[in-house]
């Protein structure tokens, strides 16, 4: 009787510090939101994990604006997102306190819409132009810039000279690239000669010289900040362990090892760009170490899926990809990855992290929120 007496008018206190909770909790994220960000702007460099809608407008096979594309997005699948959810680049967006960013082929990416940044990436693009040609229409890194070039004359109407100078020094450019000439060009010997015509050893120096041009690009252009993110263990996905026959706890070797050999480049280039532009900061991303850690160690992020997408069919559900109307996985937040080929947004989520406040063994040599401080 006591107990019952207690817990009766215990209850309503309890749920008014709850509601109270709630409600402090809402306006915490509200003020998170309004907060200023922390850079002036984010420019997104990339490839189908960054996409968020530029490939809605082509002609192309690498396509996500279908159901159930984006089950876990606001805007379901009609933003073509290649994930449930938020892409890597959502997440760092929001933990810079930054909204959504439109899209390059957005109509919505004009004049004052292109303040806070833009998204160039496309899925199926690359490094090299000829790069995810079997999928169809691309946009290819070199264009992606050609992109953020246009839009930067669009820019010069919005503010003054030096105004513009300084506004993309305290920008964050993000660069996710080089999945795709390998996974849609080298590795897809079938439809490229590349791999008959170059060692692994010439042509990641061909998309490492490439790459590094581009960067130098967007440099001139007048960016300052630079997240350039190595690529992931590639033998891993979905796709190249159905292709592959990997046994069960194993990943393909070929993948993994041409991952590794593109982010050795990749990281010496960039401890090159910041002994040589010490104007500039530019950050590597450790994607390869980053999702090793999470397919290694994955209980401890709660996945308990590692090996196989949520949608997709056949061997590791990762033959086919996800196709229209197919029905996922209903425990998404415990596999890594979504479909053949892209994470899902429980595992994009924690890449972010790692990227905004990780340790130097995952970004390096400062994190993007420290980068972002500078
Ligand atoms: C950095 O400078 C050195 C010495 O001039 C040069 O050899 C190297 O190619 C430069 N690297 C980059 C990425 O600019």
């Amino acid at each position: 009787m006591e107990n019952m007496k207690l817990r009766r008018s215990r209850l309503p206190a309890m749920l008014l510090t709850i509601l109270f909770w709630e409600l402090s909790f809402q306006v915490s994220i509200a003020a998170a939101a309004s907060a200023s960000p922390q850079v002036a702007a984010m420019f997104v460099f990339g490839d189908s994990l960054s996409d968020n809608g530029n490939n809605n407008y082509l002609n192309s096979l690498a396509k996500a604006n279908y159901d159930p594309y984006g089950i876990d997005f606001p805007q379901g699948s009609a933003s073509g997102r290649f994930s449930n959810g938020n892409t890597i680049i959502d997440y760092l967006g929001d933990f810079l306190g930054l909204p959504l960013l439109p899209a390059y082929a957005n109509p919505d990416a004009t004049g004052s819409g292109l303040l806070q940044g833009v998204n160039y990436a496309s899925a199926s693009a690359g490094i090299l132009e000829e790069t995810g040609r079997n999928l169809g229409e691309r946009i290819s890194f070199r264009q992606q810039v050609e992109n953020f070039a246009s839009n930067l004359e669009q820019l010069k109407n919005e503010m003054k000279a030096e105004q513009l100078a300084e506004y993309l020094k305290k920008s964050l450019t993000v660069v996710i690239m080089g999945s795709n000439d390998y996974i849609n060009n080298y590795l897809l010997t079938s439809f490229y000669a590349t791999s008959y015509i170059y060692p692994p050893t010439t042509y990641t120096d061909l998309l490492i010289q490439q790459y590094t041009k581009r960067i130098l690009a967007l440099y001139s252009l007048g960016l300052r900040k630079f997240l350039i993110a190595g690529i992931g263990p590639l033998g891993c996905i979905p796709n190249q362990l159905a292709n592959n026959f990997a046994p069960p706890g194993k990943c393909a070797s070929l993948a993994n090892d041409l991952a590794v050999m593109f982010n050795t480049q990749l990281r010496s280039i960039v401890n090159q760009l910041n002994t040589n532009y010490t104007d500039a900061i530019f950050v590597y991303g450790n994607t390869y170490g980053a999702v090793s850690d999470i397919i290694t160690n994955s209980r401890n992020y709660g996945f308990t899926v590692t090996d196989s997408g949520c949608c997709g069919i056949g061997r590791n559900q990762g033959e086919i990809t996800c196709l229209p109307f197919s029905a996922p996985c209903v425990n998404r937040d415990q596999h890594v990855f979504w479909d053949a080929f892209h994470p899902t947004q429980a595992a994009n989520r924690i890449l972010a992290e790692k990227a905004y406040n990780g340790p130097p063994s995952d970004c390096y040599p400062m994190n993007v929120k420290q980068m972002a401080e500078l």
